[in-house]
């Protein structure tokens, strides 16, 4: 018998289940001896031994499904060594579950939470390979996570219905995208969605240049201006502060998110009315996009070859579109961020989006 344990760690996205798909329909097309133990809601179903048999026929027709089937939960790196209510050791119930039902290996699907601590079981002696998921796009060793095509879709989608409505009235429309830390799908949306100012977490913005930006468009007859503001994004100011100042000054003002600290900062500075739109969760559901299908089916049927393989330890992910096997040591604890430098930033401010950052003769 080849045992596998499979579970899906962190906040969920689209094509989780396209790539469970991937692994199983690869393994079994090699060996008829698979069984598969899908452990539920995460890392939480390792420790407690909570979880379901399954067999080929449940990763049937799931390809265009999102969510998850098995289900997931975040279990934060920082406590997997504090032991729980009831004082169970976290790392060593996984690594008991993992013995007690002899499996071959673990195969783990998650973001940068999740990889430390895949890292942190390889480093206790278990076999591990793990696949990218996240919308944000943030995991360090590969140039592509499944998810951020299909929230990107839905980001652009928003910002293209925005646009409709914005070209009604004279309004400042301020769309906030979802990212974490990191300003990948907003800087992907917000060009595909035609933003005239787009904001990232990388890019510490400056407001009077936003207002001078806004003032601009409205000298040149453009009766709206659509902001693509990335969750994290922070001000030049909020910038210099450090972790706990900045901690203290938000707690005084307590915005629901930075989309409305930034509707007021600007407000003060243009006479324009602002709206706002969160299209919050909706970016990470609903179905996986064509790209992410491919992405996960590729990802998923790379890392049942990894397994056959015997090679423990990696992380499955893509580099210039070839599939290519990193080690957990090299990702755990490392995000990836848009580089401020990097050519599509420069491609953009050609085109005369503003980052907030300078002063944009095109805008
Ligand atoms: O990591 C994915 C993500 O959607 C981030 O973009 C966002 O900051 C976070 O998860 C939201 O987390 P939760 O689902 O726990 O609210």
């Amino acid at each position: 018998m080849f045992r596998i344990g499979m579970l899906t760690s962190g906040g969920d996205c689209q094509a989780l289940n396209a790539a469970m798909r991937g692994v199983v329909k690869g393994l079994c097309e090699k060996r008829d001896d698979v069984e598969i133990y899908g452990f539920q809601e995460g890392y939480k179903g390792l420790i407690y031994s909570n979880f379901k048999m399954l067999t080929s026929s449940d990763f049937s027709g799931i390809l265009t499904v999102g969510g998850t089937i098995l289900g997931t939960s975040r279990q934060p790196f920082k406590l997997m060594r504090v032991p729980d209510e009831n004082g169970l050791d976290k790392v060593e119930a996984m690594k008991h579950t993992y013995h007690k039902l002899n499996l071959n290996c673990l195969v783990v699907l998650g973001g940068n939470g999740t990889h430390k601590t895949a890292n942190l079981l390889r480093e206790e002696g278990l076999n591990v390979i793990t696949l990218p998921k996240t919308i944000d796009n943030d995991l360090w060793g590969t140039d592509m996570t499944f998810g951020f095509q299909s929230a990107v879709d839905i980001a652009a989608d928003t910002i293209d219905r925005i646009h409709t409505t914005a070209t009604s009235h004279s309004r400042v429309f301020i769309i906030e995208v979802m990212g974490h830390k990191v300003g990948w799908v907003t800087l992907h949306a917000g060009i595909a969605g035609g933003a005239d100012i787009i904001l990232l977490p990388e890019i510490p913005y400056d407001t009077d240049v936003i207002a001078e930006a806004i003032k601009k468009r409205k000298d040149a007859g453009k009766r709206f201006t659509i902001i693509a503001v990335a969750e994290g994004a922070i001000s030049k100011k909020d910038a210099k502060l450090s972790k706990k100042e900045l901690k203290e000054k938000r707690a005084k003002h307590s915005y629901p998110s930075v989309a409305y600290e930034l509707a007021e900062r600007i407000q003060k500075k243009t006479d324009q009315e602002i709206r706002i739109t969160v299209p919050g969760h909706t970016q990470r559901g609903g179905s996986p996009c064509p790209y992410d299908r491919v992405l996960a089916t590729r990802l998923g049927a790379a890392a049942s070859e990894m397994i056959l393989d015997g090679d423990f330890g990696n992380m499955v992910g893509v580099k210039n579109n070839e599939i290519v096997r990193v080690p957990l040591s090299e990702i755990a604890g490392k995000l990836k961020y848009v580089d401020p430098d990097s050519s599509i930033i420069r491609e953009a401010k050609m085109t005369g989006i503003s980052f907030g950052d300078e002063r944009n003769p095109g805008i």
